[in-house]
């Protein structure tokens, strides 16, 4: 896994990424409408050899990480001929790394790819690792491969443009890894505010340390890296709900959401302790006040937590906290138990 390098200044990304762009015929970068208007003239003006890159545009948004939109970029690429040598820049949020991503690793068996994440999440979480994925048939992420980016190019900077939503919605993958494994960046993180965020690329390198040791320790997700999908089996189904019923709900907040609702489960379940448990509700709900506008009924989104990937056949496996810094993989969890937890989960 090659580390994700943090430039403060977008000259020194630019001479690198100038350098992976010597010898390849093809260069395509794949942008949203955001990340074009407003990221893309940053890194060209300091790139000059991207001016002639073939430019792929995709609307923004959760629903556009679809297989519709992976083919029309799968057929842009056959018809520029691309070859096995063409590099692909994913220069955007995690919709963007995922499915840029996605379609680098199914396009002729495989081409190379970078990342240069824009947004909170992937600059911390999405754009290092390796999965890529798109949505299909109303659930998340249900067609991917473990493909890694040849380089994954941070520059804090990008975030200035991006909204208070959106740092939000960062901020949550950056305290899942404080609580996880890091109980100093979950407690600074839980005193700022995101817009104080960009100026903090200690935290978000530390963040993305955080990612990568677990995910070289597994890359494959057969054992800890599971760990990083603490909140995510109840965020993930509150999200594809959400995607199902035309509702906004950011990746980020559907993780805090998930959170809360799985530190519940795990402090009835005797795995977590009760202080531990009231400060993780308590800084959640004072980040992403308020955390819930409601909670969905059990049987309206259970059926999507049965098709979440981490469960072997009609067992629910959860990754829980079983204290402020560490977690557990592949916990049994019934649905009495999930049943409970959401109950008690009316937190607002
Ligand atoms: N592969 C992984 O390991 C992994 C991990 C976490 C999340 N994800 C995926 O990432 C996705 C969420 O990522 P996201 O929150 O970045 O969503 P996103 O890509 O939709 O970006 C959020 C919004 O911010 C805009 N944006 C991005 N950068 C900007 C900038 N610098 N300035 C202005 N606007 C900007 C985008 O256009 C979009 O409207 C989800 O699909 C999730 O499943 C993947």
């Amino acid at each position: 896994l090659t580390p994700a390098r943090i430039y403060p200044e977008i000259e020194a990304l630019s001479s690198v990424l100038e350098e992976r762009l010597i010898g390849r015929a093809h260069v395509f970068v794949l942008c949203d409408e955001n990340t074009l208007r407003d990221c893309f003239p940053i890194l060209s003006a300091a790139c000059p050899s991207l001016n002639s890159a073939h430019m792929l545009e995709i609307d923004p948004g959760e629903d556009n990480k679809c297989l519709e939109i992976a083919g029309q970029l799968w057929s842009c690429l056959a018809e520029t001929k691309a070859d096995r040598n063409t590099l692909l820049i994913n220069l955007g949020g995690g919709v963007v790394t995922d499915m840029g991503g996605f379609v680098a690793s199914s396009y002729k068996r495989g081409i190379g790819y970078i990342n240069i994440p824009t947004s909170l999440m992937a600059q911390t979480d999405a754009g290092i690792g390796g999965k890529t994925a798109i949505n299909h048939e109303g659930v998340k992420n249900i067609i991917g491969s473990f493909y890694p980016p040849s380089e994954v190019l941070i520059y804090p900077g990008f975030l200035e443009t991006l909204d208070e939503e959106e740092l939000l919605s960062g901020m949550a993958e950056m305290l899942k890894h404080g609580l996880i494994s890091y109980p100093p960046l979950w407690r600074e993180l839980s005193l700022m505010k995101p817009t104080e965020i960009q100026d903090r690329p200690d935290l978000i390198e530390k963040s993305c340390r955080i990612k990568e040791k677990i995910v070289s320790l597994d890359p494959e997700e057969c054992n800890v890296r599971k760990l990083l999908n603490a909140g995510h089996s109840i965020g993930h189904a509150l999200e594809s709900l959400a995607l199902q019923q035309n509702r906004s709900l950011t990746h980020g907040r559907a993780v805090a959401q998930g959170l809360a609702i799985e530190t519940e489960i795990a402090f009835q379940k005797g795995l977590l302790p009760q202080n531990d448990r009231n400060e993780v509700v308590s800084v959640l709900k004072e980040i992403f006040n308020p955390l819930f506008k409601e909670i969905p009924p059990f049987d309206e989104f259970l059926p999507f937590l049965e098709n979440d990937k981490k469960n072997h056949g009609s067992t629910f496996r959860f990754s829980l906290l079983t204290a402020i810094g560490s977690a557990g993989f592949d916990i049994a969890v019934s649905r009495e138990e999930i049943a409970s937890g959401l109950q008690a989960s009316n937190f607002n």
